[in-house]
């Protein structure tokens, strides 16, 4: 049974299913399936021509259903996600390989982190910090698991990870000589070179990072400890990685929605990736209330139903409006022609996808203008 199938059909949910897409109550995501199966079907292509592995990141859609799609149309070998808490979310629903990449320090969380494959999951989890080893060390041993670890690098975002080879080398030679710990090799996440808005800018960026990884490759291989897995790369590089011949997996993410920021980055060709490469499958529906004002018109999506911290929506395939100004519940669209009517939905392309589903419970799935699925947000407020 899939997830939709067990709910039961409420009051609180958008949407049913056969349902046609001016039905659904809004605002609400709306997934275009097709465009959807077509982005994930097209980097499953792409990662399998370049024999690379495809472990999807999950905290972009926090969706156990989204995810097995990815498996099954993609290829993806397992998710990747950032919070214990999610963790669990696509454990519990299935999903059988998952990689936080990120640091647990929590104790608590290390203890629910390392009885995960209790559920009959491969767990893994990064580390920067070699007193970190022991912390899950001794949680895996508590619960009888084993837990797959990878040592962090800060390969030029200067955030989580350590900087140095030989840092990298004193926890992966720690995580080799720990009970209940399985050394997997190296994360290297470039985050802050993804939204770089040429393909050459970004291709001198990743190259910085690359070569920051192939030092530490080096030195981890000379100690004898050779990474079975280089992992990371994201919607903005993973072409870089895959010519690096230092990473064996990336973690895409944002590819298979798109959202209005990454559609301002240019690809190879020059195109806007929105326009080129990938499709915007991801939307968040919103209904006109109030044609009051000439001019102008309001509809009901606003910093609740979407996140404006990477600027404000698209409005899709609707050239003539633009969406200018965003309160609680209200965003006001800017109609000089004064074409929109009430009750007339429009499908907004959110500027930032990751925070915007954490806002919603489900995803409604349409295809042909009829929705054909209901969705939960798995792990929708799972922070922790
Ligand atoms: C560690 C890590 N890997 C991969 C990604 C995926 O990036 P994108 O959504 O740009 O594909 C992210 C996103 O922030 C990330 O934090």
């Amino acid at each position: 049974m899939q997830d939709h199938e067990a709910l039961d059909v409420g009051y609180d949910i958008p949407a049913q299913v056969g349902m046609t897409e001016s039905e659904i109550m809004t605002p609400a995501l709306v997934l275009d399936l097709d465009a959807l199966e077509r982005n994930v079907a097209k980097m499953g292509v792409y990662a399998q021509a370049h024999g690379m592995r495809h472990r999807v990141h999950g905290k972009m859609h926090k969706s156990v259903d989204v995810a097995k799609l990815q498996m099954r149309v993609g290829g993806a070998v397992g998710v990747c996600c950032q919070k214990v808490s999610e963790a669990e979310a696509f454990v519990r629903g299935g999903i059988a390989d998952v990689l936080v990449s990120n640091e647990v320090r929590n104790p608590r969380m290390i203890d629910r982190l390392a009885r995960l494959p209790v559920l009959g999951a491969r767990v893994s989890v990064c580390v920067d910090d070699i007193a970190n080893v022991a912390e899950l060390s001794q949680a895996a041993m508590r619960q009888g698991t084993q837990l797959d670890v990878l040592v962090e690098l800060d390969c030029g975002a200067g955030r989580c990870g350590v900087a140095r080879p030989a840092e990298a080398v004193a926890i992966a030679q720690a995580v080799s000589d720990a009970d209940g710990l399985r050394y997997a090799g190296l994360q290297a996440y470039q985050g802050a070179m993804q939204h770089v808005t040429t393909y050459e800018d970004r291709r001198t960026a990743a190259e910085a990072a690359h070569a920051i990884v192939r030092t530490s490759v080096a030195a981890l291989t000379e100690a004898g400890l050779t990474p079975e897995l280089v992992t990371g790369g994201g919607t903005g590089s993973f072409e870089f990685e895959s010519a690096s011949q230092i990473y064996t997996e990336l973690q895409c993410g944002s590819y298979a929605f798109m959202d209005a920021d990454y559609g301002r980055v240019l690809d190879e060709d020059g195109a806007r990736l929105d326009q080129g490469q990938w499709e915007n499958a991801f939307f968040v529906l919103s209904s006109v209330m109030s044609t009051a004002q000439s001019g102008k018109a309001v509809v009901d999506a606003g910093l609740k139903a979407m996140s404006m911290e990477s600027g404000l929506p698209l409005v899709f395939e609707r050239e003539a409006l633009d969406y200018v100004e965003a309160s609680d519940e209200h965003g006001t669209i800017s109609d000089p022609e004064d074409q929109l009517s009430i009750n007339e939905k429009l499908r907004l392309v959110p500027g930032h996808c990751d925070p915007t589903c954490n806002l919603h419970d489900y995803y409604v799935g349409v295809r042909g203008g009829v929705v054909e699925c209901l969705w939960p947000v798995s792990a929708r407020g799972k922070v922790f």
